[in-house]
Protein backbone atom coordinates (compact mmCIF):
# COMPACT_ATOMS: atom_id res chain seq x y z
CA UNK A 1 0.00 0.00 0.00
CA UNK A 2 1.62 3.71 -0.85
CA UNK A 3 2.40 5.87 2.05
CA UNK A 4 -0.37 8.04 3.13
CA UNK A 5 0.81 11.71 2.36
CA UNK A 6 -1.69 13.81 3.78
CA UNK A 7 -2.99 12.42 7.31
CA UNK A 8 -6.12 13.44 8.10
CA UNK A 9 -7.95 13.68 11.56
CA UNK A 10 -11.41 14.68 11.99
CA UNK A 11 -13.26 15.54 15.05
CA UNK A 12 -16.56 16.80 15.07
CA UNK A 13 -15.72 19.19 11.91
CA UNK A 14 -12.19 20.30 13.39
CA UNK A 15 -10.15 18.68 10.63
CA UNK A 16 -6.71 17.92 11.33
CA UNK A 17 -4.02 17.69 7.83
CA UNK A 18 -0.72 16.31 8.43
CA UNK A 19 1.78 16.29 5.42
CA UNK A 20 3.76 13.36 5.79
CA UNK A 21 6.91 13.14 4.09
CA UNK A 22 8.67 13.67 7.13
CA UNK A 23 11.82 11.97 5.49
CA UNK A 24 12.25 14.74 3.17
CA UNK A 25 11.20 17.66 5.66
CA UNK A 26 7.49 17.23 3.95
CA UNK A 27 8.69 18.71 0.48
CA UNK A 28 5.79 19.03 -1.71
CA UNK A 29 6.14 17.26 -4.82
CA UNK A 30 3.27 16.57 -6.74
CA UNK A 31 1.52 13.31 -5.85
CA UNK A 32 1.27 15.47 -2.78
CA UNK A 33 -0.24 18.24 -3.66
CA UNK A 34 -2.44 15.84 -5.76
CA UNK A 35 -3.31 14.40 -2.81
CA UNK A 36 -3.78 17.02 -0.67
CA UNK A 37 -6.10 18.63 -3.27
CA UNK A 38 -8.04 15.80 -3.27
CA UNK A 39 -8.74 16.46 0.66
CA UNK A 40 -9.90 19.64 0.35
CA UNK A 41 -12.29 19.47 -2.96
CA UNK A 42 -13.58 16.34 0.34
CA UNK A 43 -13.89 19.21 3.11
CA UNK A 44 -15.10 22.05 0.61
CA UNK A 45 -18.34 20.56 0.37
CA UNK A 46 -18.95 20.20 4.35
CA UNK A 47 -21.24 22.41 6.53
CA UNK A 48 -20.20 20.65 9.57
CA UNK A 49 -16.43 21.93 8.70
CA UNK A 50 -15.63 24.57 12.02
CA UNK A 51 -11.87 24.91 11.05
CA UNK A 52 -9.03 22.99 9.51
CA UNK A 53 -5.56 23.15 11.04
CA UNK A 54 -2.12 22.23 8.59
CA UNK A 55 1.09 20.98 9.91
CA UNK A 56 4.07 18.96 8.90
CA UNK A 57 4.86 15.10 10.52
CA UNK A 58 7.93 14.89 12.44
CA UNK A 59 10.12 17.20 14.49
CA UNK A 60 12.17 19.13 12.04
CA UNK A 61 10.01 20.60 8.99
CA UNK A 62 6.26 22.31 8.90
CA UNK A 63 7.38 22.04 4.81
CA UNK A 64 10.94 22.43 3.35
CA UNK A 65 9.55 23.88 0.09
CA UNK A 66 8.73 22.23 -2.96
CA UNK A 67 10.23 19.03 -4.02
CA UNK A 68 13.69 20.25 -5.43
CA UNK A 69 14.34 17.11 -6.93
CA UNK A 70 11.41 16.97 -8.72
CA UNK A 71 11.78 20.12 -9.91
CA UNK A 72 15.33 19.89 -11.04
CA UNK A 73 14.55 18.32 -14.88
CA UNK A 74 12.02 20.55 -15.53
CA UNK A 75 10.93 22.25 -18.44
CA UNK A 76 9.86 25.93 -18.58
CA UNK A 77 6.19 23.99 -19.42
CA UNK A 78 6.92 21.59 -17.16
CA UNK A 79 7.50 24.01 -14.15
CA UNK A 80 4.14 26.55 -15.13
CA UNK A 81 1.83 23.09 -14.91
CA UNK A 82 3.60 22.33 -11.67
CA UNK A 83 3.30 25.91 -10.48
CA UNK A 84 -0.47 25.86 -11.45
CA UNK A 85 -1.34 22.98 -9.80
CA UNK A 86 0.08 24.16 -6.48
CA UNK A 87 -1.64 27.52 -6.47
CA UNK A 88 -5.03 25.85 -7.95
CA UNK A 89 -4.71 24.10 -4.59
CA UNK A 90 -3.52 26.47 -2.45
CA UNK A 91 -6.50 28.65 -3.47
CA UNK A 92 -8.61 25.82 -2.44
CA UNK A 93 -7.26 26.32 0.95
CA UNK A 94 -7.40 30.06 1.09
CA UNK A 95 -11.13 30.22 0.19
CA UNK A 96 -12.16 27.08 2.67
CA UNK A 97 -15.61 28.86 4.62
CA UNK A 98 -14.10 28.25 7.78
CA UNK A 99 -10.59 29.50 9.34
CA UNK A 100 -7.37 27.63 8.78
CA UNK A 101 -4.49 27.67 10.96
CA UNK A 102 -1.06 26.54 9.52
CA UNK A 103 0.73 24.64 13.03
CA UNK A 104 4.55 25.40 11.66
CA UNK A 105 6.62 23.03 13.65
CA UNK A 106 9.94 23.34 12.22
CA UNK A 107 11.16 24.25 8.60
CA UNK A 108 9.16 27.14 6.61
CA UNK A 109 10.83 27.41 3.54
CA UNK A 110 9.57 28.17 -0.14
CA UNK A 111 6.50 26.40 -1.01
CA UNK A 112 6.26 25.81 2.84
CA UNK A 113 5.97 29.49 3.78
CA UNK A 114 3.82 29.71 0.70
CA UNK A 115 1.54 26.88 2.03
CA UNK A 116 1.41 28.95 5.53
CA UNK A 117 0.43 32.18 3.48
CA UNK A 118 -2.15 30.62 2.55
CA UNK A 119 -3.78 30.26 5.57
CA UNK A 120 -5.78 32.55 7.69
CA UNK A 121 -3.53 31.99 11.15
CA UNK A 122 0.06 30.88 11.58
CA UNK A 123 1.60 29.80 14.78
CA UNK A 124 4.48 28.91 15.27
CA UNK A 125 7.05 27.41 17.04
CA UNK A 126 9.92 28.81 18.96
CA UNK A 127 12.70 26.91 16.40
CA UNK A 128 10.66 27.43 13.52
CA UNK A 129 12.61 29.11 10.18
CA UNK A 130 11.37 31.24 7.50
CA UNK A 131 12.14 32.20 4.13
CA UNK A 132 11.63 32.02 0.44
CA UNK A 133 14.98 31.35 -0.13
CA UNK A 134 14.52 30.39 -4.52
CA UNK A 135 17.24 32.88 -5.76
CA UNK A 136 19.79 30.55 -3.82
CA UNK A 137 18.07 28.25 -6.85
CA UNK A 138 18.08 30.25 -9.05
CA UNK A 139 14.11 30.40 -9.21
CA UNK A 140 11.72 32.79 -7.51
CA UNK A 141 8.83 31.74 -5.30
CA UNK A 142 6.18 29.81 -8.00
CA UNK A 143 3.41 28.78 -5.08
CA UNK A 144 1.94 32.52 -4.45
CA UNK A 145 5.19 34.05 -2.83
CA UNK A 146 5.62 37.00 -4.67
CA UNK A 147 1.67 37.58 -3.99
CA UNK A 148 0.52 36.48 -0.91
CA UNK A 149 3.73 37.65 1.11
CA UNK A 150 3.54 41.31 0.15
CA UNK A 151 0.21 41.08 1.21
CA UNK A 152 0.55 40.04 4.44
CA UNK A 153 4.15 41.65 5.54
CA UNK A 154 4.39 44.48 3.49
CA UNK A 155 6.40 45.18 0.19
CA UNK A 156 9.66 46.31 1.83
CA UNK A 157 10.13 42.89 3.67
CA UNK A 158 8.51 40.84 0.85
CA UNK A 159 11.28 41.99 -1.11
CA UNK A 160 14.01 41.95 1.20
CA UNK A 161 13.07 37.81 1.94
CA UNK A 162 12.42 37.15 -1.84
CA UNK A 163 15.59 38.99 -3.04
CA UNK A 164 18.03 37.63 -0.19
CA UNK A 165 16.80 34.27 0.15
CA UNK A 166 17.37 34.82 4.00
CA UNK A 167 15.93 32.56 6.32
CA UNK A 168 14.43 34.42 9.83
CA UNK A 169 13.34 33.35 13.06
CA UNK A 170 9.75 32.92 14.54
CA UNK A 171 10.64 36.06 16.60
CA UNK A 172 11.26 38.18 13.60
CA UNK A 173 8.47 36.22 11.51
CA UNK A 174 6.38 37.10 14.24
CA UNK A 175 7.20 40.73 14.86
CA UNK A 176 7.05 41.78 10.60
CA UNK A 177 3.19 39.85 10.77
CA UNK A 178 4.02 36.71 8.90
CA UNK A 179 2.71 34.67 11.79
CA UNK A 180 0.34 34.84 14.68
CA UNK A 181 1.78 33.76 17.89
CA UNK A 182 5.36 31.51 18.53
CA UNK A 183 4.97 29.17 21.10
CA UNK A 184 7.41 27.04 23.17
CA UNK A 185 7.94 23.81 20.39
CA UNK A 186 6.36 21.82 23.72
CA UNK A 187 3.30 23.52 23.70
CA UNK A 188 2.49 23.65 20.32
CA UNK A 189 0.66 21.35 19.54
CA UNK A 190 -1.70 21.77 22.68
CA UNK A 191 -1.81 25.53 21.71
CA UNK A 192 -2.68 23.69 18.12
CA UNK A 193 -6.02 21.97 19.90
CA UNK A 194 -6.76 24.83 21.58
CA UNK A 195 -7.12 27.43 19.17
CA UNK A 196 -9.27 25.38 16.90
CA UNK A 197 -11.53 24.19 19.62
CA UNK A 198 -11.90 28.54 20.21
CA UNK A 199 -12.25 28.97 16.62
CA UNK A 200 -14.62 25.64 16.24
CA UNK A 201 -16.88 26.74 19.43
CA UNK A 202 -17.43 30.16 17.99
CA UNK A 203 -20.82 30.66 16.43
CA UNK A 204 -20.42 28.88 12.97
CA UNK A 205 -22.12 31.26 10.74
CA UNK A 206 -20.65 34.28 11.84
CA UNK A 207 -17.07 32.84 11.87
CA UNK A 208 -17.48 32.19 8.33
CA UNK A 209 -19.00 35.36 7.92
CA UNK A 210 -16.05 37.19 9.26
CA UNK A 211 -13.46 35.67 7.18
CA UNK A 212 -15.67 36.14 3.98
CA UNK A 213 -16.03 39.85 5.28
CA UNK A 214 -12.59 40.25 5.24
CA UNK A 215 -11.15 37.94 2.53
CA UNK A 216 -13.36 39.51 -0.07
CA UNK A 217 -13.28 42.76 0.97
CA UNK A 218 -9.51 43.02 0.36
CA UNK A 219 -10.11 42.08 -3.24
CA UNK A 220 -12.64 45.27 -3.56
CA UNK A 221 -12.41 49.08 -3.25
CA UNK A 222 -13.17 50.45 0.58
CA UNK A 223 -16.68 51.40 0.05
CA UNK A 224 -17.99 48.20 -1.60
CA UNK A 225 -15.86 46.13 0.76
CA UNK A 226 -17.86 48.27 3.76
CA UNK A 227 -21.07 46.77 1.78
CA UNK A 228 -20.08 43.93 1.67
CA UNK A 229 -19.40 44.29 5.61
CA UNK A 230 -23.34 45.33 6.25
CA UNK A 231 -24.95 43.00 4.01
CA UNK A 232 -22.73 39.82 6.04
CA UNK A 233 -23.70 41.43 9.26
CA UNK A 234 -27.23 41.65 8.30
CA UNK A 235 -27.27 37.72 7.23
CA UNK A 236 -26.14 36.97 10.71
CA UNK A 237 -29.21 38.66 12.19
CA UNK A 238 -31.23 35.99 9.59
CA UNK A 239 -30.08 32.74 11.83
CA UNK A 240 -30.53 31.04 15.01
CA UNK A 241 -27.08 32.07 16.02
CA UNK A 242 -27.54 35.77 17.02
CA UNK A 243 -30.66 35.14 18.77
CA UNK A 244 -28.73 32.71 21.35
CA UNK A 245 -25.50 34.71 20.91
CA UNK A 246 -27.22 37.51 22.19
CA UNK A 247 -29.82 35.63 24.41
CA UNK A 248 -26.74 33.68 26.06
CA UNK A 249 -25.91 37.44 27.39
CA UNK A 250 -28.84 38.64 28.05
CA UNK A 251 -29.58 35.44 30.25
CA UNK A 252 -25.63 35.58 31.48
CA UNK A 253 -25.17 32.16 30.17
CA UNK A 254 -22.41 30.52 27.58
CA UNK A 255 -24.06 30.16 24.60
CA UNK A 256 -24.74 26.48 22.56
CA UNK A 257 -24.09 27.02 18.68
C1 LIG B 1 13.43 17.90 -1.71
C2 LIG B 1 14.31 18.09 0.39
C3 LIG B 1 13.94 19.45 0.46
C4 LIG B 1 13.25 20.01 -0.67
C5 LIG B 1 14.93 18.93 2.30
N1 LIG B 1 14.91 17.83 1.55
N2 LIG B 1 14.33 19.95 1.65
N3 LIG B 1 14.06 17.33 -0.68
N4 LIG B 1 13.03 19.20 -1.72
N5 LIG B 1 12.82 21.27 -0.68
C6 LIG B 1 15.46 16.50 1.90
C7 LIG B 1 16.99 16.49 1.80
O1 LIG B 1 17.40 16.28 0.47
C8 LIG B 1 17.32 15.32 2.69
O2 LIG B 1 17.08 14.11 1.98
C9 LIG B 1 16.26 15.41 3.79
O3 LIG B 1 15.20 16.20 3.25
C10 LIG B 1 16.78 16.11 5.04
O4 LIG B 1 17.35 17.36 4.65
P1 LIG B 1 18.85 17.83 5.03
O5 LIG B 1 19.24 18.85 4.05
O6 LIG B 1 19.72 16.62 5.19
O7 LIG B 1 18.57 18.45 6.48
P2 LIG B 1 19.34 19.66 7.16
O8 LIG B 1 20.82 19.53 6.94
O9 LIG B 1 18.83 19.72 8.55
O10 LIG B 1 18.87 20.96 6.35
C11 LIG B 1 17.51 21.36 6.39
C12 LIG B 1 17.23 22.46 5.31
C13 LIG B 1 17.73 21.95 3.93
C14 LIG B 1 17.96 23.74 5.70
C15 LIG B 1 15.74 22.73 5.32
O11 LIG B 1 17.19 20.64 3.69
C16 LIG B 1 17.34 22.83 2.80
O12 LIG B 1 17.95 23.88 2.59
N6 LIG B 1 16.32 22.43 2.04
C17 LIG B 1 15.89 23.15 0.87
C18 LIG B 1 15.10 24.38 1.28
C19 LIG B 1 14.67 25.15 0.05
O13 LIG B 1 15.51 25.64 -0.71
N7 LIG B 1 13.35 25.26 -0.14
C20 LIG B 1 12.79 25.96 -1.28
C21 LIG B 1 12.60 25.02 -2.41
S1 LIG B 1 12.08 25.86 -3.88
P3 LIG B 1 18.14 12.90 2.02
O14 LIG B 1 17.54 11.90 1.07
O15 LIG B 1 19.45 13.44 1.59
O16 LIG B 1 18.13 12.45 3.46
C22 LIG B 1 10.46 26.13 -3.66
C23 LIG B 1 9.82 26.82 -4.84
C24 LIG B 1 8.32 26.79 -4.82
O17 LIG B 1 9.88 25.79 -2.69
C25 LIG B 1 7.76 27.19 -6.14
C26 LIG B 1 8.04 26.25 -7.26
C27 LIG B 1 7.16 26.43 -8.46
Amino acid sequence: MSETLIEVVDNAGIVRLTINRPKALNALNSNVLAELERVLVELEGRDDLRAVLITGAGEKAFVAGADIGEMRDKTPEQARAFGRQALATFKRLETLPVPTVALVNGFCLGGGCELALACDWAVASDNALFGQPEVLLGVIPGFGGTQRLPRRVGPAMALDLCTTGRKIDAAEALRIGLVNRVMAQSELEAYGEELTQQLGGNGPQAVRAAKQAIHDGLEQDLDSALALETALFAFCFAGDEQKEGMSAFVEKRKPSF
